[in-house]
């Protein structure tokens, strides 16, 4: 008779599931990790199936970070689907979930941060002070716990993973980064947490948000290489769609984040624009 396993095994205690590792890893045993805030989507569960492919032993994460958050209403607001997300990985068959509290992540005589010098500066750092710092250390937090060999992050969020990517280069840790594409949802919107955020009418226009982009994209395919002029182009396309609150648009070398005056092969466009009281992020690679 099959013995009946309860995947994913939850795990609250951040040395618990340190032991947990280290004991796996003693035993050879590949590490595939992939750290979320949970209401998990099919963006998120696209990052479990790519860590699936790989032979090893799958720990997700769930984890609403509170010194990410600038913004405390964005931070109460977060939407919890925990029960759901425990199905959606049990369905994946996840092996372990991390489920760790605030206080024991971030007890109060916490004191350090990690903090990335340059890359925190442009797009989504420019309004959102300390976001990146707040990011960078919970990633360097649970990269200790979990040791992972690998672990996997989406191109939705390219900042943070351009970020995460300079992290792990910089502070020598043995750690592979895997890369998830954008996935979305039928109108094209790109998958996030917050779309449930959104009312029906402003997800319709949310819409707009890439097909914004792949019209600007097909701008530069017709000949138009200038940044200005495309960033331009794009503006009054939002403007026409009724996205007037824009907090970014730029177009930039993937590596440096700096931007750049006439786009090439490999440049990225992204932007940041907020719809009723909900902010959204996308971007598109040239
Ligand atoms: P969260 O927003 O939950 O996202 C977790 C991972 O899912 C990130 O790597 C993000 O880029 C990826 N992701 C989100 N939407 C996606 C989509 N539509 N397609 C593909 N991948 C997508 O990002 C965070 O959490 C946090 O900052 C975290 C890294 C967990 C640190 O707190």
């Amino acid at each position: 008779m099959s013995k009946k396993i309860n995947l994913p095994k939850i795990i609250h205690d951040p040395n618990k599931m340190n032991l947990e590792t280290v004991r796996q890893k003693n035993k050879k045993k590949k590490i595939v990790f992939i750290p979320t805030m949970g209401a998990l989507h099919e963006g998120h569960l696209s990052l479990i199936k790519k860590g699936k492919k790989i032979k090893g032993l799958t720990i997700v994460s769930i984890f609403v970070n509170p010194i990410q958050f600038n913004d405390i209403n964005d931070l109460k607001k977060y939407p919890n689907t925990l029960k759901k997300d425990i199905e959606n990985l049990r369905q994946l068959k996840v092996d372990y979930l991390f489920l760790p509290n605030v206080e024991k992540i971030f007890p109060n005589n916490f004191e350090t941060t990690v903090s990335i010098n340059n890359l925190q500066k442009f797009l989504c750092g420019k309004n959102r002070p300390g976001h990146f710092n707040g990011v960078s250390t919970i990633v360097l937090k649970l990269f200790n716990i979990i040791s992972p060999n690998v672990a996997i992050f989406g191109k939705k969020d390219f900042q943070q993973l351009t970020i995460v990517k300079k992290m792990v280069e910089d502070l020598n840790m043995n750690i592979k980064i895997l890369e998830g594409s954008i996935i979305r949802e039928s109108n094209g919107l790109a998958m996030s947490s917050r779309n449930k955020l959104l009312s029906p009418k402003n997800f319709h226009k949310a819409s707009n948000i890439y097909k914004g982009l792949k019209y600007i994209k097909d701008e530069y395919k017709k000949g138009e290489k200038s940044s200005k002029k495309l960033i331009k182009k794009l503006e009054k396309y939002y403007i026409q769609s009724e996205i007037r609150n824009i907090d970014y648009i730029e177009i930039f070398d993937p590596l440096t984040l700096h931007s750049i005056k006439y786009v090439k092969k490999g440049a990225i466009i992204a932007i940041a624009v907020k719809i009723g009281a909900v902010r959204l992020i996308d971007n598109l690679k040239f």
